[in-house]
């Protein structure tokens, strides 16, 4: 039997890698113009860095980590989100000492053992930001603008929806009376909510159940029980995305599945992925740095999921699509042969995608070749045209068809071929 990929678990096939690409580069584009700078940390890590920030009793922790003991006996987690490893990495480096680059960005691969659905994988891919070192309500509202001004590049809209979660001062207070509530409610909730009422309260405000939902209209709500602190941020918060005319909503029942949030907290929702409503969600982690042995510095970012964006991406016509090569070499015979080899490494030397066939197969076969792998132009090299020198060039678009002085060097060619591909829009 042959082996398949892991269940949620997906191949990035070549003609999906155009829309990675244009969404990478965009965001680079996009990040360096706020200042960010690219951080890489690596895919594993001791599993209590995220037992310690995320929270031993969210979802996330409890059920859904990839974690193994190593051949050492150590404990190792491939990490289920970035937050945690860049704040460590931050730390252990001194970061804000050196040099002062506390903003970050980074892409790469997050593992979470998740029921696979359309836009939800057990290997998925973030690409996610961190502020580090700001509690000013102006760095929140950036951080929103800046995640708009993505989604905008990439051609895409979201609704943003915003909350805050208050602060080891006020949430203690709400958790109680939100407690005292759900104790009210108790046995006639569903099975998920009533163990969380217990472990970890504030996630039952986002329950999926319509059942649960109605029970909770008259919940308490955390937006009338922030300190004054908490209270002020907000409403600059607020007022800062107004100033920019940036539309958002407010929403009192998002809590987010990681513990490590305070105050603001953001998630960028569309209708168009069916069930997975989120491209994109965050929020300040004032206590984080702290608490990971790092000075008491405040925190900010957020992430977006890339293969949701990707299925965005597709449902939209102007998805951008693989680009061809710029050059096929279809030779007919043996010296031919020799010639395209020798010439095509002399044009990539030049700069061009070239590819030729190494099979001997008919110029019939090859041309076909030559529009699979969306060449703009074909050189065909007969034993005729090469006694003289010449090759004929081909405009795989138009069909038009020119001779071509091949000489010894290569790089005449290649930039007669770069002219031409300037002069026109393929
Ligand atoms: P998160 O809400 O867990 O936040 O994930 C952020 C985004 O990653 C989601 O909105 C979604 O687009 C994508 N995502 C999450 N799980 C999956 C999945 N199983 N399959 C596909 N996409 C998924 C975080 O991870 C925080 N670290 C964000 C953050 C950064 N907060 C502060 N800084």
């Amino acid at each position: 039997m042959n082996i398949k990929a892991l269940k949620g678990f997906k191949d990035i096939l070549p003609d999906e890698v155009a829309a990675w690409q244009f969404l990478e580069k965009k965001a680079r584009d996009i990040f360096e113009r706020f200042g960010f700078a690219e951080i890489r940390v690596p895919i594993l890590e001791k599993t209590e860095l995220f037992a310690r920030s995320i929270g031993a009793a969210t979802d996330i922790v409890e059920k859904e980590m990839y974690s193994f003991t190593d051949r050492n006996g150590d404990s190792i987690t491939m990490r289920p989100e970035g937050t945690a490893s860049v704040i460590r990495a931050f730390i252990e480096h001194g970061m804000h000492v050196q040099k002062p680059v506390n903003r970050l960005y980074t892409f790469g691969p997050m593992f979470r053992h998740e029921r696979p659905q359309k836009g939800r994988l057990r290997q998925f891919h973030q690409l996610s930001v961190e502020i580090i070192g700001s509690d000013n309500p102006g760095t929140d509202a950036e951080l929103m603008v800046m995640a708009c001004q993505l989604l905008e590049g990439f051609g895409l809209a979201a609704s943003l929806e915003i909350n805050s979660l208050g602060c080891p001062d006020c949430r203690p207070e709400f958790k109680k009376e939100l407690v005292a509530f759900l104790e009210g409610k108790s046995g006639s909730l569903c099975e998920d909510c009533e163990r969380r009422k217990d472990t970890n309260p504030l996630r039952v405000l986002d329950c999926k159940s319509q059942n649960c939902q109605e029970q909770y209209k008259d919940a308490p709500v955390i937006l009338d029980h922030l300190c004054q602190g908490c209270a002020d941020h907000f409403q600059e918060v607020t007022k800062k995305l107004d100033l920019l005319s940036i539309p958002f909503t407010i929403n009192s029942f998002m809590v987010r599945g990681l513990d490590y949030y305070t105050r603001t907290t953001f998630e960028l929702l569309t209708d168009d992925l069916g069930a997975q409503s989120a491209v994109g969600a965050g929020g300040r982690y004032d206590g984080l740095v702290k608490q990971l042995g790092g000075q008491d510095l405040p925190g900010i970012g957020f992430a977006m999921g890339i293969e949701r964006l990707v299925l965005l991406l597709h449902q939209k016509t102007s998805m951008p699509v693989y680009e061809g090569i710029d050059l096929f070499i279809a030779a007919l015979g043996d010296d031919a042969s020799k010639k395209a080899f020798e010439f095509m490494h002399g044009l990539r030397a030049g700069g061009l995608k070239v590819l030729m066939d190494h099979e001997g197969r008919s110029l019939k076969s090859q041309m076909k070749q030559a529009a699979r792998f969306g060449a703009a132009f074909t050189l065909i090299l007969g034993e005729d045209e090469l006694a003289k020198g010449e090759g004929v060039l081909r405009t795989m678009e138009t069909g038009d068809q020119e001779s071509i002085t091949i000489s010894q060097d290569a790089s005449k060619v290649s930039d007669l071929i770069k002219q031409k591909i300037s002069s026109f829009d393929l």
